[in-house]
């Protein structure tokens, strides 16, 4: 079986410093793609650099939310250029975080939309960070109708879902969805069309069960897996066939140019 990470953090200095093992271990478990997403200039820096030293990796740059204040002018010309680079598939991770606030609001909306200008401009698309402001990023995502991407780690209700997928956008789910207390979101996954899910593990955070609290690996994809294909009721063979694909049209065909994507 196949399967794509499409949210780690090989990156990270929990798992920099043994991300080849990291990824033979991936590897020996069935994920044959992971892409490595940047939260802020160096660790997007890091994420172009480990492309080049395996073609099972892939990267993403970006500013996270908590690092907002640093996303000025200086900050998007560096990501613009490592955007460039020939492995890079998506602008994130960028969003909106209302929970632990660890940046000012206004720094936030700021910086989001700086980036989705950018992913506009690049016809790259997006991984999306939120907790506690998915009505206020769902307004912003609006803006941009040429954009599309994904909400990684999905934490919103069934009916901010509805309203992602209604923009074009796809649902990421990882280790919560294994949780205990994750029945509300165990229920939208049920429902959420096949053709807009991907698996992702955002290691080294949030490992899925029986893993819960240690550090997450990209290898414990298949756990998460297994929880939405029983969910699905559907084989594991089947839910790779269609992940793989979900993963293929977002990240990994081709970008058409932004004048090609305009609409009329
Ligand atoms: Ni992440």
């Amino acid at each position: 079986m196949r399967w794509t990470d499409t949210h780690c953090h090989l990156n990270h200095p929990d798992l920099y410093a043994e991300w080849q093992a990291a990824l033979f271990r991936a590897q020996q478990s069935g994920v044959r793609r992971l892409v490595v997403v940047g939260y802020d200039l160096g660790s997007s820096q890091r994420a172009v650099h480990l492309t080049e030293a395996s073609d099972a990796l892939y990267a993403t740059v970006g500013i996270h939310p908590h690092d907002a204040a640093q996303c000025d002018n200086n900050a998007l010309r560096q990501l613009r250029e490592l955007a460039q680079r020939p492995r890079v598939v998506a602008i994130g991770e960028i969003g909106l975080d209302f929970y632990r606030d660890l940046s000012p609001r206004a720094a936030q909306y700021e910086a989001f939309h700086a980036q989705m200008r950018l992913a506009a401009e690049l016809a790259l698309p997006v991984v999306i960070h939120c907790r506690d402001a998915y009505d206020e990023l769902l307004q912003v995502l609006a803006e941009y109708p040429a954009v599309r991407g994904v909400l990684h780690c999905f934490s919103g209700d069934a009916e901010q879902a509805q309203r992602g997928l209604e923009l074009g956008y796809y649902l990421g789910i990882g280790g919560v969805v294994t949780f205990k207390s994750a029945e509300a979101l165990r229920s939208i996954v049920r429902s959420v069309p096949r053709n807009r899910l991907l698996l992702e593990t955002d290691a080294p955070y949030l490992a899925p069960h029986p893993y819960r609290g240690k550090r997450n690996e990209p290898a414990y994809l298949p756990l998460i897996a297994q929880q939405v294909a029983t969910l699905w009721d559907i084989s594991l063979d089947a839910l790779s066939e269609q992940t793989e694909r979900n993963a293929e049209a977002l990240l990994f065909t081709p970008h058409e140019t932004p004048e090609k994507i305009a609409r009329p």
